[in-house]
């Protein structure tokens, strides 16, 4: 494959060859799997979540069902999954042989614990295995085990801030990540006490837990397990934004580095989230979807928008859109934006028409005979309603007067 530059990323001291890595989640939860994805160009697994030999990991099926718009299917990918069924033992065996097969590759390693001799059980025997990095699930939509039944560890800042130091005080070589949920109400404010306990960065963020849909003949929600569901964890393109917000947020307060997941499909996603902070990302629904092979686009693509837009690596990314984001006061308060309508362009659906006569100012006019859209300027706020609306992408612009 053609490889326009060096593609290298670094966080936490490791060295990543290029800023993908394959998210905890079924893509790593095999070793052979992970042994097919290095070959492609993967630069990094992070191993599917073990733990302690006798934790009980009771999985239920079908445990996948999906968000799908008219034209697309998989929008949002709900799962009802648990952490690995594979216990510690089976997964410092799989860091050992790839680490010895791979010794370029980042291995990363996903655990979860519910005491504190567990946590750091699992820590111990990983670093031992010759792991290069561990991740910490705090966010698991199911529940963490062990604290609060059905809460998520990472929603608790003070329970978080204890777990990461029994990890990091457990960590002699390697550094430790804490994989978090958005589901807080400050989520800055959790990330300062992970960081006070210890944690070398952050992994932002895991899925959104959420009920998937109803099926309207069955009243039964997604995913059906005979007769009855529960929540799932929402994943790829829907949940972006969040990931988005999440990252910003935490870059801006916080001075911790950050791994990104959550919604990347593409490589304009992944660097999207380096644009807000994260070093690198990690992808699991868009892999679950379309497969390993992603990995030639999303080199070319990066190593394409690189290029052209002059960053000499990936790293320049990093946090690049923060100084364009500022809270709602101090954004500029300027009256005199309104909408064109290229008429060469419009296909006369009528939709920003309507848009805006029941959803906004009124100002747009529909000629019913040459059924071509006419903006009043006098009644236009600039709302970009019907630029939102518009199915043709650059018909209507907004212009500064
Ligand atoms: C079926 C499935 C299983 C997952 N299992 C785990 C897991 O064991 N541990 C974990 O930390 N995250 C797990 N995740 C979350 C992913 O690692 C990832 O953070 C999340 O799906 C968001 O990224 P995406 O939008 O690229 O899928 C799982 C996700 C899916 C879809």
């Amino acid at each position: 494959m053609y490889r326009y530059r060096d593609l290298s990323v670094e966080l936490c001291g490791v060295r990543f060859e290029n800023p993908f890595v394959l998210a905890a989640a079924p893509p790593t939860d095999e070793l052979d799997m992970v042994r097919r994805a290095f070959r492609m160009g993967w630069a990094g697994a992070v191993l599917k979540t073990t733990h302690v030999e006798d934790a009980e990991v009771d999985l239920v099926y079908p445990m996948m069902s999906s968000v799908n718009m008219k034209d697309r299917r998989v929008a949002g990918l709900g799962n009802i999954d648990l952490i690995s069924h594979y216990g510690i033992e089976v997964v410092e065996e799989r860091v050992r042989s790839l680490k010895e097969e791979f010794p370029e590759k980042v291995v990363m390693a996903s655990i979860m614990g519910s005491r504190k001799e567990e946590w750091q059980e699992l820590v111990m025997r990983l670093e031992e295995a010759g792991v290069d990095m561990i991740e910490c699930s705090f966010s698991c939509p199911q529940g963490s085990m062990g604290e609060r039944s059905g809460a998520m560890l990472g929603q608790d800042g003070e329970a978080s801030k204890k777990v990461a130091a029994w990890v990091k005080s457990a960590a002699k070589r390697v550094p430790v990540v804490i994989k978090i949920t958005p589901q807080v109400a400050f989520i800055s404010e959790i990330v300062q006490m992970i960081k006070e306990g210890g944690a070398d960065a952050v992994c932002a963020s895991n899925t959104i837990p959420s009920l998937m849909g109803i099926d309207l003949e069955t009243l039964v929600p997604y995913p059906n397990v005979r007769g009855k569901s529960t929540y799932s964890g929402l994943s790829g393109s829907l949940i972006k934004p969040i990931t988005l917000r999440t990252i910003a947020e935490i870059k801006k307060n916080v001075d911790i580095p950050i791994t990104g997941t959550g919604g990347v499909m593409n490589w304009k996603d992944a660097v999207e989230l380096m644009l807000v902070g994260a070093s690198n990302v990690q992808l699991c629904t868009a892999v679950m979807h379309y497969g390993y092979g992603i990995i030639d686009d999303l080199i070319v693509g990066l190593s394409n928008y690189l290029e052209t837009h002059d960053f000499a690596s990936p790293m320049q990314l990093i946090g690049k859109s923060l100084p364009h984001i500022a809270s709602h006061d101090l954004l500029e308060r300027n009256p005199h934006i309104k909408a064109h309508v290229d008429d060469d362009k419009c296909v006369r659906c009528g939709l920003c028409h309507i848009a805006c006569r029941d959803g906004g100012h009124q100002a747009i006019d529909f000629d019913i005979d040459s059924r071509l859209a006419l903006v009043d300027e006098d009644k236009c706020v600039g709302c970009r309603l019907c630029r939102t609306v518009c199915p043709v992408g650059d018909c209507i612009s907004m212009r500064y007067l």
